[in-house]
């Protein structure tokens, strides 16, 4: 057993999990349209922000340099190519409203995600008529990934809710966190609940403390976080977190029906949190490298394509199978996310998109001056 649990941490720490790579029916490529939506919804409030607090006469006063903008999570580009043209468009704009047609710079985008990410994916789709170069940074963005003061502008989108690891408490059977039975927080014991809270305050502050190393002053952070509007549940709307436990109740019928072993589920916990706004502020207030220019919470329209029970469930099969393949072998997928479709199918509550309350927090963040 303590070899199941070992192997569970090892996994989600080396991020040895990406979302579905490639463009077959079950991929992230193919089943985003969700996550699609958080960029449609954040477009206009992205282009007003550049105008408004990108200041281009300091970079413009400096040497001709490339403007770097990273996107932290990018998975395969789908949703990020558009993003990215969102910013570079605006930055583009910005200048000839201001007069500085002829100083506008050549753009370099750096696409980040875990190292097992499809990135040949990514590489094959660039839009062939992109306005920037492209190149690709993999590892965990928990940590530094580009060089001090290098950095004009950070993005991260539907990302920010992974965790570094799942917290070591949860899978510990020494410890009061133990989470046996369950693969989430929702509805567990409170234990639980904080040992997921310390930890995400935990990852976004090194988040946060890596891009201030990266960004240079005055450069502008992005990041449109996944979260909820209260951590209460109620019986009549749902959010992420409650479909997640609901694959962990597939899980455990299938441990129940002996078609998995009980220490196989015990074992396992997603690495993943939804935050509330509060949280999210007391968390970059306390990193105190970064203003927070804006702060807004979004409803994701994306929510709106997911309208059938099959498609609800290829959404997050298409997000978690890799991290599940890794646990329980691929032998079971079909099976538990058959179970998943079913049992989506017979609630009525997840039949209306318009019950899922999951938010989008967007917080537009300025590196202040060292
Ligand atoms: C749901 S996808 C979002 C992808 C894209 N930003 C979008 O909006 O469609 C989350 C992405 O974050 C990546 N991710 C999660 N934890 C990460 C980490 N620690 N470092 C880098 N990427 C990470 C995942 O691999 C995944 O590709």
């Amino acid at each position: 057993m303590a070899q199941l649990y070992a192997n569970a941490m090892q996994s989600s720490i080396l991020g040895l999990y990406a979302m579905n790579g490639g463009e077959g029916p079950n991929s992230y490529a193919q089943n985003s349209s969700y996550q699609r939506g958080v960029v449609d919804v954040a477009k206009p409030i992205i282009e007003e922000e550049i105008s408004l607090n990108l200041d281009i006469k300091q970079f413009s006063s400096t040497p001709r340099k490339p403007f770097r903008i990273a996107d932290f999570g990018c998975s395969t580009g789908h949703n990020s190519f558009p993003a990215m043209q969102i910013i570079t468009e605006a930055i583009e704009k910005k200048y000839q409203t201001e007069g500085l047609i002829s100083k506008i710079p050549d753009f370099q985008v750096f696409f980040n995600d875990q190292v097992m990410n499809d990135f040949n994916t990514l590489f094959h789709s660039l839009p062939p008529k992109s306005n920037y170069y492209a190149a690709g940074v993999p590892g965990p963005f928990h940590g530094r990934l580009l060089p001090k003061a290098s950095l004009d502008f950070a993005y991260s989108s539907c990302a920010l809710n992974w965790l570094s690891e799942v917290p070591k408490a949860v899978v510990d059977f020494t410890s009061p966190a133990w989470n046996k039975g369950k693969v989430y927080y929702t509805g567990s014991k409170q234990d639980v609940f904080d040992a997921y809270s310390n930890h995400y305050a935990k990852d976004i502050g090194s988040f946060l403390e890596a891009r201030a190393q990266e960004l240079v002053s005055g450069g502008l952070m992005a990041l449109l976080v996944p979260g909820v509007p209260t951590f209460e549940n109620s019986g009549t709307s749902y959010t992420t977190p409650v479909e997640m436990d609901l694959i962990g109740s597939c899980l455990m019928d299938m441990a129940n029906k002996g078609r998995l072993c009980e220490a196989k589920v015990d074992s396992f916990n997603f690495p993943l949190y939804f935050t509330i706004p509060q949280e999210l502020k007391s968390i970059i207030e306390r990193n105190q490298n970064f203003s927070i220019e804006r702060m807004e919470i979004l409803n994701n329209p994306g929510k709106r394509t997911l309208s059938s029970a099959q498609s609800r469930a290829t959404y997050l099969r298409a997000v978690f199978e890799g991290l599940l393949i890794n646990h329980f072998g691929s032998e079971i997928m079909d099976e538990l996310f058959d179970r998943y479709t079913k049992k989506l199918a017979a609630s009525s509550l997840f039949q209306e998109p318009d019950n899922d309350k999951s938010i989008i927090i967007f917080v537009l963040l300025k590196r202040k001056v060292e």
